[in-house]
Parts: structure tokens; C-alpha cells; sequence
């Protein structure tokens, strides 16, 4: 049987949520009325057929790149999605990181795509390994997933290690595929696009974590122009056209993206704050320290999170992500950028629930 679900996210919509809810992954929502945004210009139908011309430009002004090299997309998941049905035949061997997204692996899977792994360790704090990578890679190889920053644990991979995965994929004929849906929450030096490290790579991306803005829907893929085209042509079978309105309240979006971005900071830094104390607390759970980004995964010490969750829940009225939904059932992810009161209050919550387990 082709598979033909994601059982992450299925969780995610219908059991993630609770009053302390520590299993989101992005920031808190943006209110409609802190964009400034001329609404007599609102419109229904647009000339957007390849994409909004506007938002187009404002993508690619952002990352300096040729708007040819811009794939509009219903957020981040249908940019993968795309990027990787367009370049995929069945059969075709991916590696991608291990743990993963869901989502990534589903669509993977879906395409029925020949799927190796690459270990990313906790021992090696979640880091890309360009050894295990090259070990991994053979001849059949078409494409090198990553996330980065690392969804759950919220590694960045720097540039050094990128252009070394780049030059494996070369040697081989194969893409990298980079997901940056976290990269802006490196709020000092952010680094540039992997786009930029060469014609091997596409990156896909989406206003929905870092900006609290997923319901415009604004995903996209910066790629080479004959990959743009490859995606533009497949996308032809699922959409005719955009929906314009968000275009153009994703166009408004683009121009205050720097204070949208910095009222979220405030918030993800005051939690990671919470989460540091706690950490330093803590010898029944263990992180990485992370200096960036919305999530971060935990280890339980001694125990099935999926038990630990359970109890949580129904003991404390508390949510995070169990670790299987990242082949690794033993961890668990939360996250910060929501509401420091309900961050602090949840993680107060799983102390208590981690002295009950000894
Ligand atoms: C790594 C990664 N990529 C993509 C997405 C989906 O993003 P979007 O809401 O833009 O579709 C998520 C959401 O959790 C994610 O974690």
C-alpha cells in the first residue's frame, strides 16, 4: 500500500493542543490588526497565475535573488512537496536527516521515493555529519534533505558544513533540499540562504514559524530557473491560480517583516530564559543548549515519553510532542514563542510531573 498520511500531523491537529500547550513549533499567532494594510486595496482576484508578480519581487529582495528563481506555494509544506515530486521519479534514492520532520519523511514516502538516513546525534548535538552523509550517498542518490535550523532540535548548520554537503551531491549527481521554516530565528547574524551556495541547492521556506503568520499561506522555493519551471508545471495539476487575497496581505507582510519578526523575539527569548532555568534544574530530562530557534527536544532519562506524556496531560493539563513522531520515543519536543506565562507555567508542570516519575 502506497502511503498516504502523516500521522505527526494528524496528532498535531486533532490531540496537541491543551491549556498548557508546549507542543507548537512556531510562534504565536500575528493579529490581523497590528498589519498595516490599506484595506480599501483589498482585492479577490488577481493577476497571479505563476505567482504574484508583487510578492514575487518582495521574496526575492529579501534573499537577493532573481525572481526567475522564486516558486510561490501554499506554505512551507506544499514548497516541499513540490520541490521534491518535481525532482523525484519512484525509486530514486533521498537521503534525509535522522530525526526528521514528519511531514518530510510522509511526503517522502509518498512519492515512494527509496529513503535512507543520515544520524544526526544528540551526542554530537544534533550536528550534520558530511562523513555519515558521503557513507550514505551512492550513484542512485537524487536528493539531500536538511532542515536548518533542525526541526525538533533546533541546530543551525553552518555554511562550511552546507558547501561540504553540496559537494557530496555533486559528486553524485544528486540536490540538496534545505527547509529554512526556522532559519530566521537566528535574530543576531542571520545567516543568508543556502540558495546562495550553489546551483545544487534549493531551499524552501514560508512566513509561518518565525512570523506567526501561517494562516496567509505564504510558503516558497528559491531553486534554479529550469527547477522553478519543473515546479511551476507540476503545480499546474493541483492549483490554477493563488488565492489573491492573502498575496496581497502577504505583500504588506514583506514590508514590516523586521518588526513582525522582532514582536515574536521578544516573547522566544524570554522563554528560552524559562527553559535555560530549567534545564540547569533538571537531571531527569537533557538538552543541547541552543542559542536560536522555536523548539528544542528533550531526552526523558529513563522512561517512554509517550507514557511521561500521557500523565502530563491528564495529571497537569500540559501538551509537548512525543519523540516517536521522530523515530526517537524516549525524547520529546516543546516549544517557545507563544506565551511566556503558559511556557513558564507548562514547563512548572513537567517538573512536577518529573518528580512524580522517580
Ligand atoms: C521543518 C518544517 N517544514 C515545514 C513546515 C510547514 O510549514 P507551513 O506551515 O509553512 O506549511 C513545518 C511545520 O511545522 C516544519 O516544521
Amino acid at each position: 500500500m502506497r502511503h498516504r498520511q502523516s500521522d505527526y500531523m494528524h496528532w498535531a491537529k486533532t490531540q496537541s493542543r491543551a491549556r498548557f500547550n508546549l507542543a507548537t513549533s512556531g510562534v504565536g499567532p500575528f493579529p490581523l490588526r497590528e498589519l498595516h494594510f490599506d484595506f480599501d486595496k483589498l482585492e479577490i482576484n488577481g493577476d497571479n497565475k505563476y505567482g504574484y508578480a508583487p510578492l514575487l519581487y518582495a521574496i526575492a529582495r529579501k534573499y537577493g535573488v532573481d525572481p526567475d528563481c522564486v516558486v510561490e506555494a501554499a506554505g512551507a509544506s506544499m514548497a516541499n512537496h513540490l520541490a521534491m515530486a518535481a525532482l523525484l521519479d519512484p525509486g530514486d534514492e533521498v537521503l534525509i536527516e535522522h530525526p526528521a520532520y514528519g511531514p518530510l519523511l510522509d511526503a517522502l514516502l509518498y512519492l515512494e521515493a527509496d529513503v535512507k538516513r543520515f544520524p544526526r546525534t544528540e551526542e554530537t548535538g544534533y550536528a550534520v555529519d558530511p562523513a555519515a552523509i558521503r557513507r550514505a550517498a551512492t550513484s542512485k542518490t537524487r536528493l539531500i534533505v536538511i532542515t536548518n535550523l533542525h526541526n525538533p532540535s533546533s541546530t543551525l548548520t553552518p555554511d562550511d558544513v552546507l558547501l561540504e554537503v553540496g559537494d557530496i551531491a555533486r559528486s553524485v549527481g544528486a540536490l540538496v533540499l534545505v527547509d529554512e521554516v526556522y532559519l530566521d530565528a537566528v535574530y543576531e547574524g542571520t545567516p543568508r540562504t543556502a540558495f546562495h551556495l550553489g546551483p545544487e541547492f534549493l531551499v524552501t521556506n514560508s512566513l509561518t514559524k518565525v512570523y506567526g503568520l501561517s494562516g496567509l499561506r505564504c510558503g516558497w522555493t528559491l531553486a534554479r530557473p529550469d527547477l522553478v519551471r519543473r515546479m511551476q508545471s507540476l503545480n499546474n495539476i493541483y492549483g490554477a491560480t493563488p488565492a489573491h487575497p492573502p498575496e496581497l496581505l502577504s505583500v504588506a507582510a514583506f514590508e514590516q517583516l523586521d518588526a513582525i519578526r522582532e514582536r515574536a523575539r521578544r516573547v522566544v527569548e524570554a522563554d528560552r530564559a524559562v527553559l535555560r532555568d530549567f534545564l540547569a534544574r533538571q537531571t531527569a530530562v537533557s538538552a543541547p543548549d541552543r542559542e536560536w530557534g522555536t523548539t528544542r527536544f528533550l531526552r526523558l532519562r529513563n522512561g517512554d515519553a509517550d507514557g511521561f506524556l500521557a500523565r502530563l496531560r491528564s495529571e497537569h493539563e500540559t501538551s509537548a510532542v512525543p519523540g516517536r513522531f521522530f523515530e526517537m520515543p524516549d525524547h520529546f519536543r516543546i516549544g517557545m514563542g507563544v506565551d511566556t506565562e503558559m511556557f513558564a507555567e507548562g514547563l512548572r508542570r513537567v517538573e512536577i510531573a518529573l518528580a512524580g516519575e522517580v
